[in-house]
């Protein structure tokens, strides 16, 4: 048994699989996986630019390794994502001689992107993150090509659309980080309330749940569980880790990765994870799965961005080659302290 049998209850319980995992096929991780988690999220190996790198080339291999061990462990899968500004194929948004393509055009390449992807794992991916990151908190709309090339942010509800006429029974989440933000929540309650009303089908929000020891005031999380759940969405904690390390929180959803480099006083641990700090993350996914367990009936699903901290896109951001322990198992894929802790919650 594993964690996904203590909640099992309450909700699924998830993590993100590598393309690392994936290439190596490691066999010792996987089992882990299939022990511990119900639902596995595609950390890398389906997003755009790395299934479909170039217009028209397809890189199904590693989507295909997670789908199959998706299906032979019965778990619940998540695409991660259709739509995002980030890690997105070089040449989407220019012609071959570089200029930058017509909305038409853009339109055109995301039906082929959506249906192509959806349909070849029809009924199999059961949840779409189908638009990541698209608001930009304080600032409303997120100024991505996307946005700038659609004039507006109809290209967000057209992906809703098309996503829902290729996988009818499949469940769309709109994703994104710092969603305990205020003015983030209430922007995205609006387009939400003004989705329902048109008729957009969209099914919930995902709170990806990047926090660190101090941050967020979780009882801000909590009000975005219960807004976002106000206007009939599910809600599914989408990448969950707990970043011990000092980082200028605040700048967060700033141009972060050219502001922070590297320095030894922003990677203290480098060596060993001390005690104090230890018991801190433990307390700290104590408090929130305390949190999140109050709101279970709001709440489909919680995954963690990853299985154990080698393995953490943490180590690296939003500063290169530091030493972070933000999730549940140790470098050696032990269960941590938190790990334990969790597990008595029930
Ligand atoms: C991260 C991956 O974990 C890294 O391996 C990759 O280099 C960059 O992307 N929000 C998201 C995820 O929605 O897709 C990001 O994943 C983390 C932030």
């Amino acid at each position: 048994t594993g964690l996904k049998d203590v909640f099992k209850d309450d909700f699924l319980i998830g993590t993100a699989i590598s393309n690392r995992t994936l290439e190596t096929q490691d066999a010792e991780l996987l089992a882990l996986i299939a022990q511990e988690f119900n639902t596995i999220t595609a950390e890398n190996c389906m997003k755009s630019g790395e299934i479909q790198p170039a217009q028209g080339e397809w890189n199904w291999e590693l989507a295909d390794r997670f789908m199959a061990f998706g299906r032979e462990n019965n778990m619940t899968m998540v695409g991660h994502a259709l739509v995002w500004h980030s890690q997105t194929p070089s040449d989407l948004f220019v012609n071959a001689s570089g200029e930058q393509v017509s909305r038409a055009e853009l339109e055109r390449r995301m039906v082929t992107h959506i249906s192509t992807l959806m349909e070849r794992y029809r009924g199999q991916v059961h949840i779409w993150d189908v638009v990541n990151e698209a608001i930009d908190e304080g600032k409303g709309w997120r100024n991505s090509p996307w946005f700038n090339i659609f004039g507006n942010a109809d290209y967000m509800e057209r992906a809703f659309q098309i996503a829902h006429e290729v996988d009818p029974n499949a469940q769309l989440l709109y994703n994104d980080y710092n969603m305990h933000n205020p003015e983030k929540r209430a922007f995205l309650v609006d387009v939400i309330r003004d989705y329902k009303q048109r008729g957009i089908p969209i099914h919930g929000v995902g709170l990806q749940g990047h926090v660190g020891l101090d941050f967020p005031d979780l009882g801000e999380f909590e009000r975005s569980i219960v807004s976002y759940a106000e206007q009939g969405m599910r809600v599914h904690i989408t990448e969950l880790e707990v970043d011990v390390l000092p980082v200028a929180w605040d700048h967060i959803g700033a141009e972060i990765s050219d502001e922070f480099e590297y320095s030894d006083e922003l990677n203290p641990y480098a060596d060993k994870l001390p005690s104090d700090i230890e018991a801190r993350l433990t307390a700290r996914y104590v408090e929130v799965f305390e949190m999140l367990l109050r709101h279970r009936d709001k709440i489909d699903r919680v995954s963690t961005w990853g299985t154990y901290d080698a393995e953490s896109w943490k180590n690296d951001f939003p500063v290169k080659g530091r030493t972070n322990y933000p999730l549940l198992f140790d470098r050696q894929r032990k269960p941590k302290n938190a790990y334990h802790a969790l597990s008595k919650l029930k």
